[in-house]
């Protein structure tokens, strides 16, 4: 089984911005280690493929923007619009907690050099496992730049398309310092509950384990770019 981990609260910002921290205060008092805040959903993506298959938010459970997507008909406006915390918000935010502030959904080196000003702690490049908007860049190509303008400064968590243990060497070797996984973990999950998941981290663990291996690398900080071929 895997070991206890640390949990975190992962915030989908409300348009009450008081809601907001009351949420924050709440998941603190519960024990939430750190504070993720997804800032890159102002408005849920056109999913065609989740249409496509059929997935619907049972009636008890839906708001007005997914009854909306079940018509089929693709809606901009309020009903799907999510609110999103502006950089005053994030500012806000951080002097609320003291725990750390973890910014979800950066692709932009800018927007990581503002994370920083704001005071967070760590940022997640991130494109939503690419399920919102088409054509952006996978996080692997978009890391190097904002590594070097981070340039060690806060931590980087990659998250997007990880799959195998060289995917998270990959991205180690591009300057993350820690990678998350999505879809891996809840197709896990469906396959043979909280046993699949162990399974899965530790197929994951197993395959990078012999990737630092066959890569020369005895310990994680050995991991540098060269391993890059
Ligand atoms: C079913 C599903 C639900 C998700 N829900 C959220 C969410 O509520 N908030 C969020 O920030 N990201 C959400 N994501 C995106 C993931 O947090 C993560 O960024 C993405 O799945 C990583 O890519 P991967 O699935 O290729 O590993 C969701 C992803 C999936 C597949």
């Amino acid at each position: 089984m895997v070991s206890q981990s640390p949990v975190w609260f992962l915030l989908y910002w409300q348009s009450d911005r008081t809601f907001n921290g009351e949420l924050v205060t709440r998941m603190a008092a519960l024990g939430a280690q750190a504070i993720s805040v997804t800032v890159d959903l102002p408005t849920p993506g056109d999913r065609r493929r989740q249409f496509r298959a059929g997935f619907k938010i049972p009636d008890s459970l839906a708001t007005p923007y997914f009854n909306d997507r079940n018509t089929g008909v693709l809606k901009v406006g309020t009903t799907q619009q999510r609110a999103m915390p502006t950089w005053a918000d994030i500012a806000w935010l951080r002097s609320l907690t003291t725990l750390p502030l973890i910014l979800k959904g950066i692709l932009d080196p800018d927007d990581a050099e503002q994370a920083i000003a704001t005071g967070a702690d760590a940022i997640i490049v991130s494109n939503h496992g690419s399920r919102n908007l088409d054509t952006l860049p996978a996080t692997i190509d978009a890391l190097p730049a904002i590594a070097e303008r981070v340039a060690g400064r806060i931590a980087i968590i990659l998250d997007g398309g990880v799959r195998r243990g060289t995917d998270v060497l990959k991205a180690i070797a591009l300057g993350a310092s820690a990678v998350m996984i999505g879809r891996p973990y809840v197709y896990a999950l469906a396959t043979d509950g909280a046993d699949g998941v162990a399974h899965c981290v530790n197929l994951l663990r197993r395959d990078f384990e012999m990737a630092m291996a066959l890569t020369g690398r005895a310990g994680i900080v050995e991991i540098d770019r060269s391993v890059i071929w």
